[in-house]
């Protein structure tokens, strides 16, 4: 075999933007890897697994809320709208919406995972035959626009549950929602899940399950990392570590380190002191106030749908 093919097959541009981005986040003083790398397969069929424990309460009561609230919902979207959902996965959750909208203009499922989407894609096509669906391959946070939609619809919605909004910062959500607003214009709809500021210990419990499923999600970052860009993690000398900032109102997901070790990262030489920690995730929760603040510059709350508790929310906010 020839040795510059090699070569040039291991370094295609996926590959050298990956080890960029885990070099810049082994560069800072606070660790840090991007959340998006969670999601190759077995980490999305691990974050399928998250989604059904007991403990994680969002995605139950999220759907407990579409289901109690669905005539309502499918009411305020309307008639002939094109749902666009960021961060498809397995397109479960879209299927409450299909069975109840009058109409529905067609769907696009945006997802990084092409196995998840292509996997969905089928499924749906089947039990919704007469359904458009057009597929998109990419990183939603990095898009640009949306695609050319040369088809009548009433009006876009953008479909944003999971709370995965909670993954950025607060100003960088702003920024995100702005960008939200721009891609879709005036009068889009965007329903969107918001998991809301609680107790501290239902929050931790909920990133920290007895059966280690969040454990081996945070994991399986350096088990990917060492497969896809040549790492050499040692799994065995890191740990889980999730706690909740309530100054902050966000959940911090890091992996411990458990000893004094180095880590080889496309050959630069990163020292790791024991107990010190690479922070893999954020996850903000937001009190009902926050977030129609948060979002005031590009888009107005019309309606909110909550569990009694207050625990979750669902929201239909419109572009300004
Ligand atoms: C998909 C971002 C909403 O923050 O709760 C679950 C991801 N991380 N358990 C969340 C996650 C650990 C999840 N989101």
């Amino acid at each position: 075999m020839n040795k510059n093919l090699l070569r040039v097959e291991k370094y295609e541009p996926e590959v050298e933007a990956l080890i960029d981005e885990v070099v810049d986040g082994f560069t800072s003083r606070q660790k840090q890897l991007p959340c998006k790398l969670f999601y190759d397969k077995e980490g999305s069929s691990l974050f399928d697994e998250i989604c059904t424990l007991d403990e994680y309460y969002l995605t139950r009561t999220e759907r407990a809320i579409m289901r109690d609230n669905i005539g309502a919902i499918a009411n305020t979207i309307g008639e002939n709208s094109l749902l666009i959902e960021l961060g498809s996965g397995s397109s479960r959750k879209i299927r409450l919406l299909l069975d109840n909208l009058k109409n529905p203009a067609g769907y696009v499922p945006i997802d990084i995972s092409e196995e998840h989407l292509v996997d969905s894609v089928r499924s749906l096509a089947n039990d919704y035959p007469d359904l458009r669906i057009m597929p998109v391959y990419a990183d939603y946070t990095q898009l640009v626009k949306f695609p050319d939609f040369d088809f009548p619809y009433s009006r876009k919605v953008v479909y944003y549950p999971g709370s995965t909004i909670g993954n950025f910062s607060p100003p960088a959500a702003r920024r995100f929602m702005k960008n939200i607003a721009g891609w879709s214009g005036r009068g889009s709809g965007l329903l969107i899940g918001v998991d809301l500021v609680k107790d501290k210990g239902v929050l931790e419990r909920a990133y920290n399950d007895g059966r280690g499923v969040t454990a081996k999600f945070n994991l399986n970052i350096l088990k990917r990392l060492n497969r896809e860009i040549g790492t050499d993690f040692n799994l065995g000398k890191w740990e889980h570590y999730a706690r909740y900032d309530s100054s902050k109102n966000r959940i911090e997901m890091h992996l411990r380190s458990l000893a004094d070790q180095m880590v080889h990262v496309n050959g630069s030489v990163f020292g790791v002191k024991r107990g010190e920690t690479i922070l893999t995730e954020y996850s903000y929760k937001y009190t009902l106030k926050g977030f129609k603040e948060l979002v005031s510059g590009s888009f107005a709350v019309e309606k909110v749908w909550t569990d009694v508790d207050m625990n979750f929310s669902v929201q239909y906010l419109t572009v300004l």
